[in-house]
């Protein structure tokens, strides 16, 4: 046996990853032979996914945490310390988009907005100083911001190509601030050797997007490749960057 953090598994967390892209996720990092901690705020349903994940041969553990509640982030923070000391990877993929009808510019509700900045952008700062410290003592920590498209602001200009969606407070906005925090991180971090990335999973068939009507088409699977691309970047791989499976997308 070794004690050298290079030749262990990696240990990956990933938020949301009770369902949807973020299982997808788990499951493919946990396929690439890293230990994952399935982080869900329902404990049921996180043990639930962790059971299935590990059905299939995968080294997959269920924690609770709920990013809105720091709380949870800590005391997430603390059992990991104490059962495996470090983190590798962490994926920030929890997300809400907020009712839709709440959220056109002119119209919106103050309070969608705010629970949904609440999830989407504070949780990630929440989640990420908790786990900031086990990071440190990764040889090569990778955070991964799982981010849209509709946060790109070139894309969303009244002349971009995404300009026929309806303008949005909320999840657009949600998306645009995770990119900058993304930035703001990478910057702070790149001495320490951290490498902060947003992803962009496309359209993909989930319950984040069933009830929107806007068609996708794409597997939650095939919208967590890039995440699991970003949270496998090697030493010279990039940071403070935007990605989708065809490389950077305009900020
Ligand atoms: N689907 C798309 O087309 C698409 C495109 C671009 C970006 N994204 C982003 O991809 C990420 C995953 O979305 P998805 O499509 O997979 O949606 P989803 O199927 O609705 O899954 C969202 C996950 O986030 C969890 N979550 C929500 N609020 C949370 C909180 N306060 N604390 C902890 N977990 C929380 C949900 O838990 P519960 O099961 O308990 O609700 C669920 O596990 C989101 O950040 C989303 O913005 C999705």
């Amino acid at each position: 046996m070794t004690d050298d953090p290079m030749c262990m598994p990696k240990i990956a967390l990933v938020t949301g990853a009770n369902k949807g892209i973020g299982y997808e996720i788990a499951a493919q990092l946990a396929g690439l032979g890293m230990t994952v901690l399935l982080a869900a705020r329902d404990p049921d349903r996180g043990m639930k996914a962790a059971e299935t994940l590990r059905s299939t041969g995968c080294d997959a553990h269920p924690i609770t945490l709920d990013v809105t509640l720091p709380a949870t982030a800590s005391a997430a923070a603390t059992k990991i310390a104490r059962q495996l000391g470090r983190l590798d990877v962490l994926i920030n993929n929890a997300g809400i988009s907020g009712s839709l009808s709440q959220q056109p510019p002119g119209t919106a509700s103050l309070d969608t907005v705010r629970a949904v900045f609440d999830t989407n952008v504070f949780g990630v700062i929440t989640v990420t100083n908790a786990m900031l410290p086990l990071l440190m003592r990764s040889p090569a920590p990778r955070i991964v911001n799982v981010s849209s498209s509709v946060g790109s602001l070139t894309a969303h200009s009244p002349s971009g190509p995404m300009a026929w969606l309806p303008g949005s407070a909320a999840y657009a906005t949600s998306k645009t601030a995770l990119n900058a925090l993304t930035v703001q991180y990478a910057k702070e971090l790149r001495e320490a050797g951290v490498l902060v990335n947003a992803a962009d999973p496309g359209g993909c068939d989930t319950d984040l997007t069933r009830p929107t009507g806007f068609p996708v088409h794409r597997t939650a699977a095939q919208g967590a490749a890039i995440a699991v691309r970003l949270a496998t970047l090697g030493p010279d791989g990039p940071t403070g960057g935007f990605f989708n499976d065809d490389g950077p997308v305009p900020w």
